[in-house]
């Protein structure tokens, strides 16, 4: 039976920590503030947004709630993010993805102040991670991180495959992970899909970003593998399940991340210590 990573208490404790971290920078005069942007009304950002803001209420910092319509043209948006960008008391921006298809996302990725980038998604905060540099890193894999170095799951020297090549996962999480010295393969859509298994079976780490309900079975997992679902996706029945066949795959690794209670508390725990970070980064510290 495999060690169930547990997300939510490992969330617990990091949010923690960035309330104790708010607390002393508010004792230096410093204030963080998170600006949530949400354009539109699809129900699964709506709920993101708000876990948020909640998230944000319990570690002290102050959030800017900053909706609007789905009809929102460019150049409003544009002028919002250009406002919190010189707002000082909006110490980090965070814009909803995915935007209404008549937006240009890359615009506005390229809007948001680099040190207020805590989403990590700017070309100079991916940059600095392909550079090795510290910067914003996105939460996601940033969380994932988190979660191996606190069950002492060193990827150096390992294999690790990532299923998934998206900008907000599967491309910072395999930048991470060869940073951290373990050797990386990368499976997409166009991977040739009677090779899937076999790459997915050479993991001693295996993330799964690929946005398929259960698609990675216990059979594709190597044995004593480190299992790490990011997926948030509903099954036949409806009900919310991960990437990864839980079942199946729980049988065979030797750890993995339940869905719901895994990456995905972990994400949201890692923006409040990123906003912390730009906090800090804006004050030279
Ligand atoms: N949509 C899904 N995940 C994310 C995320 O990490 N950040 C933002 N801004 N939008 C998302």
């Amino acid at each position: 039976m495999a060690t169930i990573i547990d997300g939510k208490a490992l969330a617990a404790r990091m949010r923690e920590r960035a309330a104790a971290d708010v607390a002393s920078l508010a004792e230096r005069g410093i204030s963080c503030g998170l600006a949530v942007v949400l354009v539109g009304d699809d129900q699964a950002s709506a709920t993101y947004v708000r876990s948020k803001l909640r998230d944000c209420e319990q570690c002290g910092i102050r959030s800017f709630d900053c909706k609007l319509p789905a009809d929102t043209p460019q150049d409003e948006l544009m002028a919002l993010i250009a406002e919190l960008n010189a707002d000082p008391e909006v110490t980090g921006i965070l814009v909803q993805m995915p935007l209404p298809a008549h937006l240009d996302t890359e615009a506005v990725v390229l809007a948001v102040d680099p040190e207020k980038d805590v989403d990590g998604f700017h070309p100079l905060n991916m940059g600095r991670l392909v550079r090795d540099l510290p910067g914003l890193r996105p939460c996601t894999p940033a969380g994932i991180m988190e979660m191996l170095d606190a069950y002492g799951i060193d990827p150096a020297g390992k294999n690790a495959v990532i299923v998934g090549r998206s900008s907000i996962v599967g491309k910072p999480m395999s930048l991470m992970l060869l940073s951290r010295n373990a050797t990386i393969s990368v499976a997409h859509s166009h991977t040739d899909p009677r090779e899937l298994a076999r790459i997915c079976q050479s993991a001693d780490i295996l993330v799964a970003a690929c946005g398929v309900p259960k698609m990675i079975k216990g059979p594709w997992v190597k044995p004593g593998a480190t299992v790490i679902d990011v997926g948030m996706d509903r099954d036949e029945e409806g009900r919310l399940c991960g990437d990864v066949d839980f079942a199946s795959a729980e049988a065979v690794a030797g750890a993995i991340t339940p869905v719901p209670g895994g990456v995905g508390p972990m994400t949201r725990a890692m923006l409040m210590t990123n906003v912390v970070m730009a906090a800090r980064l804006q004050h030279g510290l």
